[in-house]
């Protein structure tokens, strides 16, 4: 195996799926898929949690689950102004596709391009996509004048995850869902869909969890959630050693950094001491040599996936990252 390498912990894997399956079965989960963008992935999501309908970011997502068989339900849980690619599929019947909407813009291009599901994207504090929930029941009717079926709401409560405190978090995220919920008392349907590997136990109010990061974890993560074992690492092979830190033989252009630097692994331990674009530099607790293998714990799991055209499975099983791309 050529570094820089993702490892994926099977073990580790399959226990983060029935941990959160036992608390969130069948529906009551739809795993988002844009925290590892790997059918292979989703399928075992499938196959061991019970879960059959996916949460997606992009049209490539929902376009790549729908060809590996697992469009039985997909929510594109982001705004798009051309859903023609996304209408394709329904005319195709390869998938169920629900597009997210928040403005007239957003009903207009899924009414125009064909698909024919929404559910309202109402913002619950997260300085990002979603309507004013005094203005989703507006939005509803409107869409519903344009012919769509409007399932219900969605509002991703995602300032939440940055409250390290348990306490403080649950406080967040109870204030999001009683905005969320009088935004869905306007709007009807049967779906009230949001929630986060980290908020989910705090949220009561989401028919459908969207938890993503869960399955493979991050160590920005995982201190909240300690029920979920970090399942992926990088390894890294030693190119240089001297008398104060050692080299490892990958960067930021394989790591996402934008929670913080890696962690050494538990078993090749130490401290980073600075991350470049090629270049893992770090104390070890431990001498090491030159051509030796480490591993790093990635801080941010997504953008670090997003980087790698695949995955090496501790079966030996490699699984390609084939939700890549736009
Ligand atoms: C719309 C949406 N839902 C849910 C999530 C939760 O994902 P995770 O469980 O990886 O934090 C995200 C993450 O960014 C998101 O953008």
């Amino acid at each position: 195996m050529q570094t820089p390498a993702l490892v994926v912990d099977l073990e580790a894997v399959e226990a983060n799926i029935r941990t959160m399956a036992a608390a969130r079965p069948g529906t009551a989960l739809r795993p988002h898929v844009k925290a590892h963008k790997c059918t292979s992935l989703a399928r075992l999501q499938r196959d061991v949690g019970g879960h059959t309908g996916f949460t997606c970011a992009t049209i490539r997502e929902v376009e790549g689950m729908a060809a590996a068989g697992l469009g039985d339900d997909l929510l594109l849980a982001n705004e798009v102004l051309d859903c023609t690619r996304l209408g394709a599929l329904v005319d195709a019947g390869t998938a169920r596709v629900t597009v997210a909407v928040d403005s007239d813009e957003t009903i207009g291009a899924a009414a125009g391009g064909g698909v024919r599901e929404v559910l309202i994207d109402v913002n619950v504090g997260l300085p990002r996509c979603g309507c004013r929930p005094d203005d989703a029941g507006r939005l509803a009717d409107r869409a519903r004048s344009r012919g769509l079926t409007v399932r219900g709401v969605m509002g991703y409560e995602g300032h939440a995850t940055a409250v390290h405190s348990n306490e403080g978090r649950k406080v967040v995220v109870e204030k999001a869902m009683h905005a969320l919920r009088t935004a869905h008392e306007r709007v009807g349907g049967d779906v009230i869909s949001a929630g986060s590997t980290v908020t989910y136990a705090h949220n009561r109010v989401a028919t459908e969890i969207q938890a993503g990061s869960y399955v493979l974890m991050d160590s920005y993560f995982a201190p909240m959630t300690p029920e979920f074992r970090p399942a992926l690492t990088l390894e890294l092979t030693v190119i240089s050693v001297s008398s104060r830190y050692a080299v490892a033989d990958g960067g930021l252009k394989c790591l996402g950094m934008d929670h913080g630097p890696p962690t050494l692994h538990a078993d090749t331990p130490g401290e980073v001491l600075v991350v470049s674009d090629e270049h893992v530099t770090f104390v070890p607790a431990q001498p090491v040599r030159t051509g030796d293998r480490i591993r790093v714990v990635p801080a941010h799991v997504d953008p670090t996936v997003a980087y790698h055209e695949r995955l090496h499975v501790s079966n030996g099983d490699v699984w390609e990252v084939d939700l890549r791309g736009w």
